[in-house]
């Protein structure tokens, strides 16, 4: 499937990524794609906020009834531009910055020289 858009990722130990898109996925399923392991301890449920992103530019999905419920109920946790990866999906090229990521389990990695 041809790419139709591109999203920028700056990640929390100050990589910055860009990987293709597609407007039909959510952001939470392209981070999986590129193994960006980003928190999702509902699974894509909308209830758990771990997934959340903050938008640096660029336009999302409007946030749905279930999203912006979350953000109603939790308002103070939620920080000005932050969605919920797991339900927001992009609408063209994006840039967001990742919150939190899982870290890697050390048996799955490389030991590094020296
Ligand atoms: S994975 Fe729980 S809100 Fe997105």
């Amino acid at each position: 499937m041809h790419p139709e858009l591109t999203i920028t990722w700056h990640l929390p130990d100050g990589r910055t990524l860009a990987t293709p898109g597609w407007s039909k996925l959510n952001l939470l399923a392209h981070a999986d794609t590129h193994d960006l392991e980003l928190p999702q301890a509902c699974g894509g449920h909308a209830e758990c906020g771990t997934c959340r992103v903050r938008i640096l530019a660029g336009e999302l999905t409007p946030a749905r009834h279930e999203e912006r419920e979350l953000m109603t109920r939790h308002a103070r946790r939620f920080r000005q531009a932050e969605r919920l990866a797991c339900q927001a999906r992009p609408l063209g090229d994006v840039t967001v910055e990742v919150l939190a990521m899982i870290p890697p389990d050390l048996r799955d990695v490389e030991d590094e020289p020296g």
